[in-house]
């Protein structure tokens, strides 16, 4: 959908020789709606210009008016306040919404690049908490968004499948494990072991020393500690398979950290070669004082490699051999050091394509107002909460629609959906807590007031039955103000769709549509649509198709369903 601000941003371009991009974030929507639908404020042109502000208003607000575009341009105090010619705007892009999904929120600025995405990533052996929800589910979205956009994202799940943790889960496996009970419930009882082994080791540290054993034996590809490393991180997957199916979540890839076992020695033969090694207490490290980092440790003084040293071969293998030219990794802001360090390392080996790296963080979750924290072995399976939410969600629809059709299928949208909608309506950096009541809660700012919202449309539409004809500006005549402010809503879906992209963060999405369910209710409450008279009522229907496609694109972009009854 082409939006009013680029419309009048293309004129405003043209007449003062500023580029469109500028001209468009410098147009303003007023407070104050009586004004004018649009602002410019004329000062920003001044000293390009080289006259008053007022001078500058008075000519644009002319060029405005010539283009036909728009209703009124009227200079005042520096501005040009616009208002947009409403039945005109309001049939255009009726138009486009209604019929063309298409066209609603997927710009295609991208002329496929391939962007490389890291989420998910969780710890073999290890749970899948409600903290691993975010990057999965901000990965998730950003994975559609980005292709929506004309990119080529490609998906990675970054396993943490190595380590010298792994010497403990064998020890621990072959002390107090069985086999039935890991098939049974993998993620569960290696970390049931992995607990149990910390608390032994305690009392008795030999222990870590037969850990230590096993974990070198992994390393030297002793048969049986890297059968059982594989069985671990068989069966993890399985349970992990569970959780991406539930969330409707999926990967391109799944290149856990032992992949780069082989690929690590380039990189430190390049890093030595390029003098960026230095020796620090046997250790070696690439030096990052110049920009008040700590040392990024390659290699060890045992000679082991770690997880920086994975990062960077990572990041080579998506550029060099999957073309990625933009990384992202999708991983909270407890790891912000780290990826500074990675990345300033990949700059000093003289990788240009460093600066198309970006760590896109996030806040931690809570949970009842609570940290989580795996290493206490306090864990919230994500599972569980899951699985909750989708009780709840059908005993609400119980109570709500007893008659539902497929009610298990509609609890599991709404469920899942109010999950993943709580998280991905936070401002990415910010904390989400959570809470089942608000999550669920259908009159809130939740996942199910915008698929009730979706659903709502559906049944007028449904209830209507018949096929709208095409619109005409006469249709337009009787347009109110609630109607106007709805169809003023829609208009904002592609700019702040791309807002979203550049951010890289979904909730501006979130965030978005619930306005538009907003708008949309206030109007379905003020307004008849079914009964009202012929053209006003084929206006109405043509607001409510195109308010339902712009809500089920944005869902789909956050990656929550959109059931056409519930
Ligand atoms: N497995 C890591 C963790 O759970 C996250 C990995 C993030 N990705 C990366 N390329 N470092 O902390």
């Amino acid at each position: 959908m082409q939006s009013v601000k680029h419309q009048l941003a293309t004129i405003v371009a043209e007449a003062t020789n500023v580029s469109v991009a500028d001209c468009e974030t410098w147009i303003e929507y007023p407070p104050n709606r009586d004004l004018g639908d649009l602002a410019l404020p004329c000062f920003r042109f001044a000293r390009h210009l080289r006259q008053s502000p007022q001078q500058i208003a008075e000519t644009l607000a002319l060029r405005i008016e010539q283009s036909g575009l728009f209703a009124e341009a009227v200079a005042t105090g520096g501005f040009v306040n616009i208002r947009i010619h409403r039945p005109q705007f309001a049939k255009e892009l009726l138009e486009t919404a209604q019929t063309d999904i298409e066209q609603v929120l997927s710009n295609r600025r991208g002329t496929g690049e391939i962007v490389a995405i890291d989420y998910s990533s969780p710890n073999i052996a290890k749970p899948f908490g409600v903290g691993h929800l975010r990057s999965t589910i901000i990965g998730e979205a950003l994975h559609r968004m980005l292709k929506a956009d004309g990119y080529r994202p490609v998906g990675i799940n970054h396993l943490g499948d190595w380590g010298t943790q792994f010497g403990k889960n064998i020890v621990a496996y072959l002390k107090w494990g069985d086999e039935a009970t890991v098939r049974a419930n993998p993620v569960r009882e290696l970390f049931a072991l992995y607990v149990r082994f910390h608390q032994e080791a305690q009392s008795h540290p030999e222990l870590d020393e037969e850990a230590r054993m096993w974990f070198k034996k992994l390393e030297d590809g002793d048969e049986e500690a890297v059968r059982l490393w594989k069985w671990f991180i068989e069966e993890s997957l399985k349970g992990f398979a569970q959780t991406y199916q539930l969330l409707g979540v999926s990967f391109d890839h799944y290149l856990g950290e032992s992949f780069y076992n082989d690929k690590m020695a380039a990189v430190v033969d390049e890093l030595r070669s390029k003098g960026l090694l230095v020796e620090s207490d046997g250790a070696e490290v690439v030096d990052l004082s110049a920009w008040d980092m700590p040392p990024c440790i390659i290699r060890k003084s045992d000679g082991a490699t770690i997880y920086a040293t994975r990062d960077l071969a990572a990041a080579k293998y998506r550029h060099d051999i999957l073309g990625a030219t933009k990384l992202l990794y999708v991983v909270g802001s407890e790891q912000t050091l780290h990826f500074q360090q990675v990345f300033k390392v990949l700059e000093l080996m003289g990788d240009a394509w460093a600066t198309g790296c970006t760590h896109v963080s996030f806040g931690m979750m809570k949970y009842n107002g609570e940290r989580l924290s795996t290493r206490r072995g306090k864990v919230v399976y994500l599972e569980e909460v899951l699985e909750r939410a989708v009780q709840e969600a059908r005993a609400i629809i119980d109570t709500k629609n007893p008659d539902l059709e497929d009610k298990d299928r509609v609890a599991r949208q709404v469920g899942v959906g109010a999950v993943i909608f709580n998280d991905l309506k936070t401002y990415r950096v910010h904390d989400v807590d959570f809470r089942y009541e608000d999550v669920l809660n259908f009159d809130g700012e939740t996942g199910p007031y915008v698929q009730y919202t979706h659903a709502r449309c559906c049944s007028v539409l449904r209830k209507n039955g018949e096929k709208l004809g095409p619109l005409n500006l006469e249709d337009f005549v009787t347009l109110t103000d609630t109607e106007w402010s709805l169809i003023r809503w829609l208009a904002e879906a592609n700019e702040t769709f791309e807002r979203a992209v550049d951010g890289f963060d979904p909730s501006i999405l979130a965030r978005y549509v619930l306005r538009v369910c907003q708008a949309f209710n206030r109007f379905y409450h003020d307004h008849p649509i079914l009964t009202a008279d012929s053209p006003t009522k084929k206006r109405r229907l043509a607001m409510t198709e195109a308010t339902r496609n712009v809500i089920r694109q944005v869902l789909f972009l956050l990656a929550v369903e959109s059931p056409e009854a519930m």
